[in-house]
């Protein structure tokens, strides 16, 4: 019966000694103890025979739901397969586990206790010394009993406590009269109280971020792209509770991280209640699942993060419309992965499993979705396009403000035309490019003229391509435009390399117009020595404040001079 399955190493086990390790499913305690005296015995008993570990996973009820030989690392009970595994609470499995030799719990036990986040561990040191009462039942076969459970996260993350407590040496009796309900109930209630203490609000998706800090990036870049990567994250609505990096030449091709990282990362999980991880990096579908298992939650990757913000900030029909083209082509690729895994799960001629056949119903589906869409955004395109012939019949200039994402590009176009785009202290904030008339004029000399001007989405370091393609209708008003406006925060620390982002993305755009005025904006709360540099080595650009409305009287000026024939 596949009930009474015993796990781990079953080598050179007598059926005899097989049927006795499936009894153990037959046995109940009472729902309020760790644990009763008999069962104890009687695991210890099997152990002692069969001169191996035994491992025995009880659910909330009492019942005996995993039966294994082997130490609780080799016996482990797979996230997915847990009754519970939300992060905030335990598991609801307990487990009893036997020990040869007289020790406290190892840490690769512990370890595998918080991966499981077990209720409690009983662990048993044995002896070879025990006797069968007249009834056959067990007695002396367990020497002493460690009791060790979970800590609470936060004593964990900020003292030197560790994950895990563990009793000193107990007698059996002693354990088996713990009240196990008040044990559990008091721990749960220890880990909802740290929780609601946090700022988190229970819908808020608590984030581990992973970054890999490979040879072909220096110290700099890679501690500026994991601020980048947080920024995301919380611009997607999500709380970063910890992050985690490893330095290694290259990404591990299954798992990105080490081995012994990925067993950090899959405590830090467990103990801080994280139910999303990201990675700085794009991950193949078969990362990802093979994460998922070891992690028992969600990962994604940066694309992702990016997509999740272009999907809840799309406000237009183009903007949506380019939002899901691009979430499905990024859907379709890990759609077939997991459907030649299937299908090599499958088997053999004509073993398709319902699981591919409904896989490839959904890749046909969304396939046809894609044309669909692409048709749509096309004809919105032309649409534009129609537009566009209209303003350049009129001969009216145009100009594209492009820079990097939050650099103030739409406070920008606010202050200079009193359009209300949407800005916020998030990246990305604007989806839509938003087109504004501009009236300019030079009293001076009378010259005046009337420009467009067209806010862009911003860009971003190493925008994944398939945002760059599905959002070219945004991207095509730089195309449109005849001149460029880049506005750069000067503030940001990262400035020089912004502006080199913002022009690789362009070089690639060969229809993208040549003439470009740089603005440097937020010189209000500029470093003054970052301010010197830029005016060293960009003589020609303008320092702005959009907010303040500091220096947008030249740039009015160079504008009109620039465009306005
Ligand atoms: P995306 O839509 O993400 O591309 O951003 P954006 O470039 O349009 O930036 P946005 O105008 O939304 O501004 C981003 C943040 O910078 C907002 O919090 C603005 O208030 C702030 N900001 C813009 N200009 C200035 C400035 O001159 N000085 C200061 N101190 N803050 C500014």
């Amino acid at each position: 019966m596949s009930t009474e399955k015993i796990y781990g190493s079953l080598q050179g086990l007598k059926p005899s000694e097989i049927k006795q390790l499936q009894r153990l499913y037959h046995q109940r305690i009472r729902s309020d103890r760790l644990t009763t005296v008999e069962l104890a015995e009687r695991v210890a008993a099997i152990s002692a025979q069969l001169n191996k570990a035994v491992s025995v996973y009880l659910n909330r009820r009492g019942q005996v739901v995993r039966v294994g030989v082997g130490n609780l690392y080799q016996t482990k009970i797979p996230p997915s397969q847990l009754p519970r595994y939300s992060g905030l609470r335990l598991s609801g499995i307990r487990c009893l586990t036997t020990s040869l030799s007289p020790s406290p719990p190892s840490e690769a036990c512990l370890t595998a206790m918080v991966l499981q986040r077990l209720d409690a561990l009983v662990y048993l040191n044995i002896t070879d010394k025990g006797t069968f009462r007249k009834d056959g039942s067990p007695t002396g076969f367990v020497s002493t009993v460690y009791l060790a459970h979970l800590l609470p996260p936060f004593a964990s993350a900020n003292g030197n406590q560790g994950y895990w407590q563990i009793s000193p040496p107990l007698s059996l009796d002693a354990v088996a009269s713990e009240d196990f309900l008040d044990l559990v109930g008091n721990l749960e209630s220890e880990f909802e109280r740290e929780y609601t203490s946090q700022e988190t609000s229970p819908e808020q998706e608590r984030v581990l971020l992973v970054g890999v800090h490979t040879s072909d990036i220096s110290e700099q870049q890679f501690q500026y792209n994991m601020l980048e990567l947080a920024r995301l994250v919380d611009t997607a609505g999500g709380k970063v509770v910890a992050q985690i990096t490893q330095k290694r030449p290259k990404p591990d091709s299954q798992t990105v991280v080490g081995a012994g990282k990925v067993a950090e990362i899959a405590l830090k999980v467990q103990s801080l209640g994280v139910n999303l991880v990201v990675f700085d990096r794009e991950l193949s579908p078969s990362q990802v699942r093979t994460l998922e298992d070891e992690f028992g939650v969600r990962v994604v990757d940066r694309t992702e993060v990016i997509l999740d913000i272009f999907a809840q900030r799309a406000q237009s029909k183009a903007g949506k419309l380019q939002v899901e083209l691009a979430q499905l082509e990024y859907m379709l690729p890990r759609l077939t992965g997991k459907g030649q895994a299937m299908s090599r799960l499958g088997g053999g001629i004509g073993t398709r499993g319902p699981g591919e056949t409904k896989l490839e119903m959904e890749k046909r589906a969304i396939q046809k979705r894609i044309a669909r869409l692409q048709q749509e955004v096309n004809e919105l395109q032309s649409h534009r396009a129609r537009l566009r012939q209209q303003r350049q019949a009129k001969n009216m200039p145009c100009v594209a403000i492009v820079g990097y994402t939050n650099a103030g590009k739409s406070t920008l176009i606010n202050s200079l035309t009193n359009a209300n785009v949407y800005t916020a202290d998030q990246l990305f904030a604007t989806l839509d490019p938003t087109t504004r008339r501009l009236s300019l004029m030079d009293h001076k000399t009378g010259k005046s003229g009337t420009i467009v001007i067209t806010d862009t989405v911003g860009f971003i370091h190493e925008l994944p391509p398939e945002l760059v393609d599905s959002f070219r209708a945004t991207l095509e008003e730089v195309i449109e435009a005849d001149a460029l406006l880049h506005v750069v925060d000067l503030s940001h620390p990262a400035w020089e390399s912004h502006i080199q982002s913002v022009r690789n993305i362009l070089r690639d755009m060969p229809l993208a117009p040549t003439l470009e005025i740089l603005a440097f904006n937020k010189i209000d709360i500029a470093d003054s020595q970052h301010l010197n540099t830029a005016r060293e080595k960009y003589p020609n650009a303008l320092f702005i404040s959009a907010e303040k409305r500091l220096g947008l009287e030249t740039l009015r000026h160079r504008l009109l001079y620039t465009l306005v024939p």
